[in-house]
C-alpha cells in the first residue's frame, strides 16, 4: 500500500482524535515499518489494519466504521491533490464509471507499484453496480470513499448498499440507488 495513505491516516487520527492518540496507536501496533511512512513509499497493506484495530480499542469506534470514515476523508484528499482527475461537469455515477478506466489508471501513473482493486460496473439510469475485486479486502475504505463521491457531488439521495460475495471479503457488490 502506497505511504500516501498510511500518512492521510495518521494525519486524521491526530486531526480528530490528537497527537497522543496517534503515536499510541503507532507504538501498539508493532509495525514494521515503524510508522515512518513517506507518501511515496510503500508498505504491507496489514498495517493500515493493524492500526485501525489499536484506533478501535483506543476510540470504542467499530472499526468498519473507522474505516468507512477514513475513506470518505481521504476522498476529499484526493480531491484536492489531484483536481485534474476530476471532470467538472460530473456527478457521483458518471464519475465512478471512470474509476476503473480513467482515476485509478492515472494512479498507475504516477506510482508504478500501487495496487489498486478491480471494479467491474453496471449502470443504468437510477442504479449503479460495482462489484470491488481485491486481495486486500478493503471494501470497508471503498465504501467511505463512495460516500466521499456522494458528498462530493452533492447526491444525498443516493443510498449505498454493500453485500459481501465472498466469505474472506474480497468479493463485495456495492449497490448505489437514487432514491429521488
Ligand atoms: C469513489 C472512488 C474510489 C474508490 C471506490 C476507490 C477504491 C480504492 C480502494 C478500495 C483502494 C485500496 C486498495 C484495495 O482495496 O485493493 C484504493 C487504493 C487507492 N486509490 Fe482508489 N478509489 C477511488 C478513488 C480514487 C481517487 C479519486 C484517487 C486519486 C485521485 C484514488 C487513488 C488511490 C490510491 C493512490 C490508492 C493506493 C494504492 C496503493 O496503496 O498501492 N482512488 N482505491
Amino acid at each position: 500500500m502506497k505511504g500516501i495513505v498510511f500518512t492521510e491516516l495518521l494525519e486524521m487520527v491526530e486531526a480528530k482524535f490528537g497527537l497522543e492518540v496517534a503515536d499510541a496507536i503507532v507504538q501498539a501496533a508493532h509495525l514494521e515499518s515503524e510508522g515512518a511512512y513517506t507518501s511515496v513509499g510503500t508498505y504491507d497493506h496489514k498495517e493500515i489494519f493493524a492500526l485501525v484495530a489499536q484506533l478501535e480499542k483506543h476510540s470504542g469506534i467499530d472499526s468498519k466504521m473507522l474505516f468507512q470514515v477514513f475513506g470518505q476523508y481521504l476522498f476529499k484528499k484526493f480531491y484536492q491533490g489531484y483536481p485534474h482527475f476530476f471532470a467538472e461537469s460530473m456527478d457521483t455515477f458518471s464519475f465512478l464509471d471512470t474509476i476503473e478506466d480513467h482515476i485509478h489508471v492515472e494512479v498507475l501513473k504516477l506510482y508504478k507499484d500501487a495496487q489498486l482493486p478491480r471494479f467491474d460496473i453496471y449502470r443504468d439510469d437510477k442504479s449503479l453496480r460495482m462489484i470491488y475485486h481485491s486481495d486486500r479486502k478493503m471494501g470497508d475504505f471503498a465504501h467511505g470513499l463512495l460516500l466521499g463521491a456522494i458528498e462530493h457531488f452533492n447526491e444525498p439521495d443516493i443510498v449505498i448498499v454493500q453485500e459481501s460475495l465472498s466469505e474472506s471479503g474480497d468479493r463485495i457488490s456495492f449497490t448505489l440507488t437514487k432514491n429521488a
